[in-house]
């Protein structure tokens, strides 16, 4: 990956949400080492507390278990955008919280408000300690997460360039079939959308980007020179 060859001008708070499959993940990433950000994917923090909650033998479907195991796991997300990591009880969970069975149970296991509470403030006090600024990605980060981010970001694509772009993703790990990803990806994207708790949903002053038709490049440059913007409206508003 690029090293920071730009740099922005004032440590900057960025929230990038959208649903699976717009490029959050490889843009907030390529974003967040150019800029010399740090980079937080908070899917998956969701996804490591559903590995630990699978590999504990809790029912993902049984909403008080959950609830009542949701304090147990102890996640730590690693911010380097080069090499980010995530442990859970010290164990590296980066492989197993991609599997089709961790993303088969992440909706049900994150739509329980007391996972969502404790995640929510894991990930707000890795933003503030974050030295340099940071760029957070999800579904609801911009709204609820950090409502005072300097700048929000949504991505969209058409369902279609979302299920052939994670089939890229997936390729050689396990079976991927077209039809079957573009169905799985409709099914998460209504449940992440529809449930009660923070909700998949654009903040009114988010940034929307349609990256149907665009290059992974395209992307990154157009959130980078929107966050130069924002740092260095900040940087005069700090030095004035
Ligand atoms: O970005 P991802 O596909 O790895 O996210 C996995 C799941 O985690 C997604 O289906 C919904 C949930 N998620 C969430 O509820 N809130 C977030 N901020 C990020 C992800």
């Amino acid at each position: 990956m690029e090293t920071a060859a730009r740099t922005a001008p004032a440590s900057v708070i960025v929230a990038i949400d959208g649903p699976a499959g717009t490029g959050k993940s490889s843009t907030s990433k390529a974003v967040a080492a150019k800029l010399g950000l740090g980079y937080l994917d908070t899917g998956a923090q969701y996804r490591a507390i559903t590995w630990w909650m699978l590999t504990n033998g809790i029912d993902v479907d049984d909403v008080t278990a959950v609830a009542d195991a949701s304090a147990k796991p102890v996640i730590v997300s690693g911010t380097d955008p080069a090499a980010p990591t995530i442990t859970v009880d010290g164990l590296d969970a980066a492989g197993p919280i991609r599997s089709q069975e961790v993303t088969a149970a992440v909706s049900a296991v994150s739509a329980v408000p007391e996972v969502r509470a404790l995640i929510t403030d894991l990930q707000r006090s890795i933003a503030a300690e974050a030295p340099h600024g940071i760029v957070v990605e999800g579904r609801d980060i911009g709204i609820t997460v950090l409502p005072d981010a300097d700048l929000k970001v949504f991505l969209t694509a058409s369902p279609e360039a979302r299920a052939a772009r994670r089939n890229g993703e997936l390729k050689g790990k396990e079976a991927v079939d077209l039809a079957a990803t573009r169905e799985a990806l409709i099914k998460r994207d209504a449940a992440d959308s529809s449930r009660k708790t923070s909700p998949l949903a654009k903040a009114d002053d988010a940034v929307e980007v349609d990256t149907t038709d665009l290059t992974l490049d395209q992307v990154i440059e157009c959130v980078v020179t929107l966050i130069e913007g924002v740092s260095a409206e900040k940087a005069g508003r700090v030095t004035r």
